[in-house]
């Protein structure tokens, strides 16, 4: 294997670039090193003024979704590994609009999210429905929360989509209980 591997960012900066260019850069190529790793050893080591978003490091808050490749992903749960020999082309989620490098904006996001009602409103005279009526969907679900960043051609898709099965895993998980807050 390699000893590193090439990783072309997108790089943008408001005020100053008229569009997004493309920026390589050599990084270590470690088995157990995300994109997001590789993306913090560039800002550590080689160019400070890259700027990305990651919070969790442990794919669950979504914060570090990029797109690797033309596929989105979380950048914190992808490897440098499965894409040697390289290069990777890391470039923000799309259709959203873009504050600067791989930092996209996300407030008509955070706008649309209380929108999201993932909760069953049921008939109170209606019987509850018994454990296991509602399906075992369960690795699935947690699968595509996972990858809630994999729905980031739709703003209104990410929303409803990643919001609505984060619910359907609450109901699943306590059926009959769940009639909304
Ligand atoms: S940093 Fe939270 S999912 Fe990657």
């Amino acid at each position: 294997m390699a000893d590193e591997i090439t990783l072309e960012v997108a790089r943008y900066r408001p005020g100053v670039d008229a569009e997004p260019v493309m920026q390589q850069y050599q990084v270590p190529l470690r088995e157990h090193w995300a994109i997001l790793d590789g993306l913090t050893y560039i800002k550590d080591q080689l160019d400070g003024t890259l700027s990305f978003r990651w919070s969790c490091r442990m794919g669950i808050c979504g914060s570090c979704g990029m797109t690797v490749n033309g596929e989105p992903q979380l950048s914190c749960a992808t490897f440098l590994t499965d894409y040697a020999p390289g290069p990777i082309r890391v470039e923000p989620l799309r259709n959203f609009p873009v504050i600067r490098d791989l930092v996209v904006d996300i407030d008509d996001f955070m706008t649309k999210l209380p929108t999201v009602k993932p909760w069953v409103i049921r008939d109170v005279d209606e019987p509850e429905p018994r454990a296991g009526q509602l399906g075992e969907p369960d690795g699935f679900v947690e699968a595509c929360i996972g990858r809630g960043a994999s729905i980031d051609g739709n703003q209104d898709a990410l929303v409803h989509g990643h919001g609505g099965l984060l619910g359907w895993q609450r109901l699943d998980s306590a059926p009959g209980r769940d009639a909304g807050p």
